[in-house]
């Protein structure tokens, strides 16, 4: 008599239901926590624009990592903030830098119960704040900064880091970091190339928490947003180089990308939450605007219903600690 026979509702009535015909679920496993390590502070530093998250001593971040290691998060991501920046990021590859140091810190402390990834990058190095040197002309020169990440994937490797993220977006600097790291013995270093990186004005908060000194913008080498084909571009060329892991960043925007991609792809794909990301929410909610742990949880299930394997979000250690 007019009332529907088919009623999708039934399935939504109670939380068991709920829980039974869930098509998505995040692990913790899944997660990997983002963190900040900086010389020369002898307690952690509060990141303004970013509520929770905080600068680290070395001894912080081991600290830090063992709580990644009893909330059973997958892994954690190091970034570097040293106390002196040059023109070619003398500290990156530079054996007592202090991404180095903290990564053989944190790899003695947790190495082998939670995966040791490190932000292979020149942004947090140099002076200028560009992601690799630049020429006489002020350009970023790509193949004069491959030989600077050879120089940081060395190090990096034999510091203890499990996984080297290539964040810079030069051209084939997965395939020659590959080359060098091999040449060098460290042929099981996994490479996660960050494949789709586009530009965004997201990654504000993260400029203070790692103390940039960039003027002006990456759009010389990271994607435009409006840009859905090179990202599969981009994509092809790292796994064809050797990456063992790809990545799509930010994340939210870019749900369709994460989806291409993992239509696409034969290896696994990260997606990397990014501090605008984190502190748009945060701000939010701070302002009882919207619900913190909802919105949290909803923008982690959007990106593994999207497809991705692997979430970096300043978020990990709070959602385990909710979803145990
Ligand atoms: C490059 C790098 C950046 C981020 C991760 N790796 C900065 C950038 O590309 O501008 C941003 C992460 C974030 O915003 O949370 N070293």
């Amino acid at each position: 008599m007019g009332y529907p026979a088919i009623r999708p509702r039934r399935l939504r009535a109670t939380p068991a239901l709920r829980r039974l015909v869930a098509e998505t679920r995040v692990h913790p496993a899944d997660l990997v926590l983002p963190a900040f390590v900086r010389e020369g502070i002898d307690a952690p530093v509060p990141i303004g624009a970013m509520p929770g998250v905080a600068q680290h001593t070395v001894a912080s971040l081991v600290d830090l990592a063992h709580q990644c290691v009893a909330a059973d998060i997958g892994g954690i991501m190091l970034f570097g903030v040293p106390l002196a920046k040059d023109g070619r990021g003398s500290g990156a590859d530079d054996p007592d830098g202090i991404l180095n140091v903290a990564t053989r810190a944190v790899a003695d402390a947790v190495g082998g119960e939670l995966v040791v990834m490190t932000d292979l990058c020149l942004d947090e190095f140099t002076d200028h704040g560009h992601c690799g040197v630049l020429d006489a002309r002020g350009r970023v020169d790509n193949d004069a900064t491959l030989e600077r990440y050879a120089a940081m994937a060395l190090a990096q490797a034999r510091a203890g880091s499990d996984v080297l993220g290539l964040s810079g977006m030069m051209d084939g600097q997965v395939g020659h970091v590959r080359a060098a790291l091999d040449a060098d013995g460290h042929t099981d270093t996994v490479l996660l190339a960050y494949a789709a990186k586009y530009t965004s004005g997201l990654y504000g908060p993260f400029r203070e928490a790692v103390a940039s000194s960039l003027v002006g913008d990456r759009a010389a080498y990271q994607q435009d947003p409006g840009n859905a084909r090179e990202a599969i571009r981009e994509v092809e060329l790292d796994v064809a180089e050797g990456a063992d892991m790809v990545m799509v960043k930010p994340a939210g925007p870019h749900l369709d990308i994460i989806r291409a991609v993992a239509q696409m792809s034969t290896v696994p794909v990260a997606a990397y939450q990014i501090s605008g990301e984190y502190s748009s929410i945060v701000a939010a909610a701070d302002r009882g605007w919207i619900d913190r742990d909802r919105a949290v949880d909803e923008s982690l299930i959007h990106l593994k219903r999207a497809g991705a394997d692997i979430l970096l979000t300043y978020f990990a250690l709070e959602w385990a600690a909710r979803n145990p």
